[in-house]
């Protein structure tokens, strides 16, 4: 049987002639100043994101430069190539409605480049699980390098963190407790370094999730952007990669498993991490035709507490996450409940990892079981009329007297009525209300972070920290509240979130994980019946998304690219 072909004999360019092809892929590379004693190498390639439109992504070129040296080390060769880049607030109207874009054009470049292996750089918030749904697909042998977050900020003997804390000054401002000096001075400081935001949001998150799935090697999530470590990491990475382009293994779908996604979720319960992550998970699972099960996610999170003292949940950043152990620390704490035998990239199986991970751990970030930020349920799945597919509740950055709440509602028409309407002093609103927005899920509008609204002016002005809030949206991984998200089915799919009218009751019951809607089936009924569902945009790539887009339950990722 031949030999499947190697490295730049790979993917030849289809003349009707391969030796043709191949002489003339290496006279191109001889053009760019290539030697021919090289061209017999494992190839590995290098997905960067790197643009000047991407901040957390400023470090980009040092990785990638590390990730080269380590490829050339141990006699590989090294490509780098680009793909699109996302940066959350580069992204209109929505960073979500692009991921499946990125993934798609991981996805066809990993399958028309003559790459061995990839290493695929990102970080910002939808890089890595757009990157890994590409490689699950096309199912490469694949590692992770994620730029790695910023360095904490300090105001006014404060220290301060993206995006929590650019949040919470905003909220104090529009309560009239910061004044716009203060704020000024403060914008300058939230973000003191490159990286990706320095809080438990969803690029923290999902860098710990992608180690934890075993494409990142062990420690790699939290290492600060800008310390000297990252770049080491990043020779350790390409190194690693050519191992995997020699061996061909193991590839990027091997690596999610039943077994690895239940890893995942469970520490993205005690991650405290970012709904987004639910998300992602789901849409990096359906590419590997596995099945992430909302209900089994709250069960985990029922019986799984919150060790990561870090912020939206907790007070520290990343970069104490990192010198207190790292997440192999925190797995460590939770080994009990983990399936050790799951492989990683790194060629070792998570118990083997964590059996040489350093001992030491600092407990006051990475606290014992015993001492939990939170006793458990991080993310709380919620369904009832409201929300038939499920619904997502931060719990963990929730306020407690609002977890179970009934009231009547008060429901924005989109993003565009509410930003009209929600500082009106007129607005018939008070602290007991139940704010809703509808018409920003998927398809409505690309799923933008609009799901923690803010709240109104007069209310924020007379004290009014938080309120009931439910959307089809998603909000913030850095974000709080007590928000309910990522309703299902949404609002332009007919979901019955169309149906509520201002005044309607709805109650929330998250001891039950419930949220329903207390209106009569009758009446329901002669909404449904005069429903009619927005209009699509017309053309491009926004018609393939509003068409082809599945609901939060299934990832949001495209129905004719889930694995079968
Ligand atoms: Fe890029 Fe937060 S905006 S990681």
């Amino acid at each position: 049987m031949p030999k499947s072909p190697r490295g730049l004999s790979r993917r030849l360019t289809r003349y009707g002639d391969d030796r043709f092809a191949r002489f003339l892929r290496e006279a191109f590379l001889q053009s760019a100043g290539l030697s021919p004693a090289s061209f017999d190498r494992p190839v590995v390639g290098i997905a960067s994101t790197g643009s000047d439109f991407n901040p957390c992504h400023a470090t980009a070129p040092a990785l990638v430069e590390a990730i080269r040296r380590g490829v050339t080390m141990a006699g590989g060769l090294p490509f780098t190539f680009p793909t699109i880049s996302i940066h959350e607030s580069f992204a209109h109207p929505s960073s979500l409605l692009l991921r499946n874009l990125l993934a798609m054009d991981t996805e066809e470049m990993l399958r028309a480049l003559p790459l061995d292996a990839v290493v695929l750089v990102g970080g910002c918030d939808k890089t890595l699980p757009a990157q890994i749904m590409g490689a699950v697909s096309a199912d490469v042998p694949a590692l992770v390098a994620p730029v790695g977050p910023m360095m904490a900020g300090w105001d006014q003997g404060e220290r301060l963190g993206a995006c929590t804390d650019c949040r919470r000054l905003w909220a104090g401002h529009r309560a009239g407790e910061i004044d716009a000096a203060r704020l000024a001075r403060a914008q300058g400081h939230l973000m003191p370094t490159h990286g990706t935001c320095m809080v438990m949001g969803t690029a923290s998150t999902m860098a710990c999730l992608a180690e934890t799935l075993g494409f990142v090697l062990p420690g790699g999530s939290s290492i600060p952007a800008v310390h000297s470590e990252r770049l080491r990491f990043g020779e350790d990475t390409g190194r690693r990669a050519v191992a995997m382009a020699t061996q061909a293994a193991p590839t990027a779908r091997s690596l999610v498993t039943a077994a690895s996604l239940a890893n995942a979720v469970r520490v993205l319960q005690t991650l405290g991490g970012s709904t987004n992550a639910l998300i992602h998970l789901a849409a990096i699972a359906g590419r590997a035709g596995v099945t992430l099960d909302l209900d089994e996610v709250d069960r985990v999170g029922r019986a799984t507490p919150v060790l990561a003292d870090l912020k939206p949940i907790g007070a520290g950043f990343m970069e104490d996450f990192h010198h207190g152990g790292g997440l192999p620390a925190l797995m460590r704490r939770l080994s009990a409940s983990l399936d050790l035998t799951v492989s990683a990239a790194s060629g070792q199986t998570l118990g083997e990892v964590l059996e040489g991970w350093p001992g030491w751990t600092d407990a006051r970030v990475i606290r014992p079981l015993s001492e939990p930020v939170a006793p458990g349920e991080a993310l709380a799945i919620l369904r009832g009329s409201l929300a038939p597919d499920g619904a997502v509740l931060k719990r963990a950055a929730a306020s407690g007297a609002l977890l179970q709440h009934e009231a009547p509602a008060l429901v924005f028409e989109g993003l565009d009525d509410m930003m009209a309407r929600i500082d009106d002093p007129a607005l018939p609103v008070t602290p007991d209300h139940v704010l809703v927005l509808r018409g920003a899920g998927p398809i409505g509008a690309g799923m933008p972070e609009a799901g923690s609204i803010p709240i109104p002016a007069k209310l924020a002005r007379a004290g009014v920290k938080d309120m009931v809030r439910i959307s089809d949206a998603r909000m913030s991984g850095t974000a709080y509240g007590t928000v309910i998200l990522h309703v299902a089915p949404e609002a332009a799919a007919g979901g019955p979130l169309a149906l509520v009218q201002d005044g309607d009751r709805i109650r929330l019951d998250t001891d039950g994980r419930r949220l329903d809607l207390l209106v009569a089936d009758e009446e329901l009924t002669r909404r449904r019946a005069g429903f009619r569902p927005a209009s699509v945009p017309t053309r491009g790539y926004a018609r393939l998304h509003a068409e082809h887009v599945l609901q939060a339950d299934r990832g949001c990722d495209f129905d004719f690219l889930v694995s079968d």
